[in-house]
């Protein structure tokens, strides 16, 4: 694909005061390539520490979550309108710990997806099948489900990132071979290609995501359809995620 790298990292529900200083030091004092595009993700709590004092040359912004419409009497949310207006660019939706732990469905993830880009966000909208779905062959059908929800609901992809994320792979240490992710990132693009066309799949980032580290990024990014990263663990260590924003060069 023709897509710019992108790599995005996932802080979770980590970290303290102490912790997102050293971090933030950490990033900042690291190099990236300037043709690669670097998402952080900190919870809420932090993003404003971290918009003032992150490297905005090399670093962007996004939220993990938000809700599923505008501003309004829904204690304890942030609307994607916030995210906006505080100048955060992307937000995280459908991750599949907010699947499985906060009960998102399909639909629910679409429509999230929906309203974030109308209200003006980026989005890296996640699927994954489990172990259970692979080894009973129902992961293209699991697939199909996720990608088809927002394929019906999302107008413009341009602002879209999918990310492959293998649920049996997140915070495992198991990370998907090359040919396992491979195989799952041609597909995804595949259905994307015959229902929205070349014109959007040709530079769609389908970024895998699933026990990335700096020592197993080089052979993933070398793979055809794999455009980059969604990092759980190891973006919480400076010298690493900087290293696998490193892994296309
Ligand atoms: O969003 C990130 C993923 O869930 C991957 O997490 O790198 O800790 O496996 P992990």
């Amino acid at each position: 694909s023709n897509a710019k790298f992108f790599v995005g990292g996932n802080w979770k529900c980590n970290g303290s005061v102490a912790s997102v200083r050293t971090l933030v030091d950490e990033l900042n004092s690291g190099s990236v390539p300037s043709g690669v595009e670097v998402v952080c993700a900190p919870p809420f709590i932090y993003i404003d520490y971290v918009m003032q004092h992150l490297d905005k040359d090399k670093y962007q912004l996004s939220a993990q979550n938000c809700w599923i419409s505008g501003n309004g009497a829904y204690t304890g949310e942030v609307s994607a309108e916030q995210l906006h207006d505080f100048g955060v660019p992307w937000v995280i939706l459908g991750h599949s710990e907010r699947r499985s732990l906060c009960g998102e469905s399909n639909a629910t993830v679409a429509k999230k997806t929906a309203h974030a880009l109308a209200a003006g966000l980026g989005v890296i909208a996640c699927v994954g099948e489990t172990l259970d779905q692979r080894n009973s062959g129902s992961m293209f059908q699991v697939l199909d489900g996720q990608m088809q929800a927002l394929v019906d609901e999302v107008k413009d992809w341009s602002k879209v990132v999918i990310a492959y994320e293998p649920v049996w792979a997140i915070g495992t240490g198991v990370v998907a071979t090359p040919e396992q992710a491979q195989e799952v990132h041609a597909y995804l693009r595949q259905f994307c290609q015959s229902k929205l066309g070349f014109g959007v799949t040709d530079t769609l980032r389908i970024i895998y995501g699933g026990s990335v580290n700096d020592a197993n990024c080089k052979e993933l990014a070398l793979m055809e359809d794999i455009d980059g990263f969604l990092v759980g663990g190891a973006s919480l260590k400076g010298s690493s995620f900087v290293t696998i924003c490193n892994a296309a060069g």
